[in-house]
Formats: structure tokens, sequence, C-alpha cells
């Protein structure tokens, strides 16, 4: 008799935002914008900030503690931490060693991953390898950013964006056939000049591009990334969907990384899928990278959209170029 392949997925969601709000009409009178031109191009009502002198990883601190809680578990039972980043306190220690000793997690060991804003599904597809190969029985993904801190607040182009935030979730083994069914990750290198934070190094195509020349500040080409973005989001839907014979049409929900309103409604129609299958919060968060499909998924579970096994699928695309999708069953 041949032993049937163990099924992993989420036990437990957790979230977390700055309380700071910064609206488009705070922004109108930082740079030459408006209400009207953030809403229409973008969906962005208003983001989050955290207070200059908070680290971003006090944030995935919160997040982690309710997905624990939410879990029904303790801290001293997970094996493993990551932490998905684009934007760490500091480069040593990683935001993980942060965070597992703030939540007290000493069985634990812990690594940062970037991915950009592909980050959470990175992690999940690469904390669910751990899983099925036994390393790990618990994992905790943690999606912490503080973009606010790296956006360059005299460029319009970017500035409008973005916000700080962090989300968490708690892995482990689930009932057969559900939880995690199929993932895709990828990657081009090629596009990697399309939005970029220098950090220990500035190249003179780098400085040439910010408005000062010595800011380490995020850059972005947010015309090619939109038109890879449509692409991307839609194929890597049917990716996973293929993968597991299983049809568009039963998915209940998808909950894509949340940049433009106008990206989640080109994927749409590319799709042939209704809008109102997107699930969106960008209208009060912006996008907050690695975080925001975590933060997404926790609200969508918290306003009751998933029920006990429901198909949905995660998705996210960004820096890099990355991107990563993921289908899934619900099983709370
Ligand atoms: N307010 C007013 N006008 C603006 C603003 C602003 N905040 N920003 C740009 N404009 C102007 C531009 O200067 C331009 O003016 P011009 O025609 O006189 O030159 C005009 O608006 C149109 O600019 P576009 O760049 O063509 O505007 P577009 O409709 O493409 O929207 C945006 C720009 C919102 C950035 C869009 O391209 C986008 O969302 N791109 C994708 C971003 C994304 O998905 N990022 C994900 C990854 S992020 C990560 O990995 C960290």
């Amino acid at each position: 008799m041949t032993e049937s392949k163990k099924s992993f997925g989420i036990l437990g969601l957790g979230s977390a935002v700055p309380d700071k709000v910064l609206n488009n009409f705070d922004l109108e009178k930082m740079v030459d914008t408006s209400d009207e031109w953030i809403t229409k191009r973008t969906g962005i009502s208003e983001r989050r900030l955290l207070e200059k002198d908070c680290p971003a990883y006090t944030l995935g601190v919160q997040a982690a503690r309710k997905a624990l809680d939410d879990a029904k578990i303790s801290a001293a039972d997970i094996d493993m931490i990551l932490v998905t980043t684009s934007t760490p306190d500091y480069l040593s220690p990683s935001t993980a060693c942060l965070i597992q000793k703030e939540i007290g997690a000493s069985n634990a060991f812990a690594f940062d991953l970037n991915a950009a804003c592909s980050g959470f599904v990175f992690g999940l597809t690469t904390a669910h390898q751990y899983l099925l190969t036994g390393y790990v029985k618990k994992a905790l993904v943690v999606s912490c950013e503080g973009l606010t801190k790296v956006v360059d607040w005299e460029d319009r182009n970017t500035c409008v964006l973005f916000g700080d935030g962090a989300g968490a979730a708690v892995l482990g083994e689930v009932e057969n056939s559900y939880g995690i069914i199929s993932t895709y990750l990828g990657c081009n290198g090629e596009g990697s000049g399309l939005i970029t934070i220098p950090c220990c190094y500035m190249s003179e195509e780098d400085k040439n591009k910010r408005i000062h020349e010595n800011k380490r500040t995020l850059w972005m080409d947010g015309g090619e990334v939109f038109k890879f973005a449509v692409k991307i989001l839609a194929q890597s839907c049917e990716k996973v969907c293929n993968d597991a014979g299983i049809d568009l049409d039963s998915i209940k929900c998808i909950v894509p990384h949340q940049a433009n309103m106008r990206i989640l409604e080109g994927a749409a129609k590319r799709l042939g899928i209704e809008e109102t299958i997107m699930y969106t919060n960008l209208k009060r968060y912006g996008n907050i990278s690695s975080a925001s499909v975590p933060v997404a998924l926790d609200e969508a579970v918290k306003d009751g959209i998933l029920k006990f096994g429901d198909y949905f699928i995660l998705v996210g695309f960004g820096g890099g170029l990355t991107w990563a999708s993921a289908l899934l069953r619900w099983c709370k």
C-alpha cells in the first residue's frame, strides 16, 4: 500500500498596519498631484505610514502574534520563520531573527527572502517545500515592509503609490487534498532595471534616474511594469489552475498583489473573469509590496469571503522582475 502524500496549508493568519494615515489630499500639499489623478489612475485613496523612529519589523511582530493566536499555537511550536521583505531595517541581523526574538520562537531557525512584491508567495512556496520533505512541521511566513522609508517624497511618479504594513501566515499539516494545491515561481532578471532600490552600491545609471543623485530611493518605470504586470498576473493564474487540473470557473477568489486597480481590471479582462473575483484593499493601503497579498488575504477571510473547501489563488508580481502564484483550498 502506498502512503498518501500529506497536505499542508494555512493554519492561521494575521496582519498589521501603522496607525498613521496619509491620504491623497495630504499628498496634494507635498507634490504636484491631485486626489482625482491618483484615484483615477491607481484606485488608491490613502496609505499607512510608519513613524520615522519606528522600525518595520515591529509590524511583522504584531502580524506574527496574531497569526499564532489564529492558529491557536504557541511560538515555541514554530520550527522555521521565513520573512519576506525588500525593505529590511538592517542588512544584518535579518528581519526574521528580530521577529524570532520578539515573539520568543526559540526553537525556530529564521531567515529573510527578497522577491520584492512577489515575496509572500515565494515565501509560502519555499516553506511548503520544507514541510513536504518533513524538515519542519510548522512554519511561520511573515511579509513585512516599510516602503515609505525608501520612497522619494519629491517624486510624484512613485510617492503616491506605496505604504507600510505586514502580514503573516502559520503553515502546517491540514486535511488531505486541502491547503496548498499548486505553486508557480518565475523571474526575469532582464527587467531588473525597471524597479530599483539601491543599497550598498549605486551605479551611474541609478544616480541619473533619481532627482537627487545621492538618494537611495525607489525608482520605477511605471509604464513598463504595468504592461508586464497585466500579462504575468493573468498567465500566473492560468498556470496554477492548469497544473492542478482545476478550471478557473471553480476559483472563488483571487488575492492579487495590490499595485494598481487598472492592473487588476486588465488581468481580469484577459482571463475572461468578473473583476469582482479579485479581492482588493488597495484603496486603503496602496502598494505594500510583499505584505500586500497576506494583508489582503487576512481581510478577505475576515470578510467571510472564503468558506471551507473554497479554491482560491494568491498571485504576486514585482521587482526583479519576479512573479509567483499559488492555488489553495481553504480549510478552516
Ligand atoms: N500625479 C499627477 N500626475 C502624475 C503623477 C501623479 N502622482 N504621476 C505621474 N503623473 C503624470 C506623468 O508625469 C505623466 O505626465 P506627462 O504625460 O505630462 O508626461 C502622466 O501623469 C502619465 O504618466 P504615466 O506614467 O503614463 O501614468 P500611468 O497611467 O502609467 O500610471 C502608474 C502610472 C500608476 C505608476 C502605473 O504605470 C502603474 O501602476 N505601474 C505599475 C506599478 C506596479 O505594478 N508596481 C508593482 C511592483 S512595485 C515593487 O516591486 C516594489
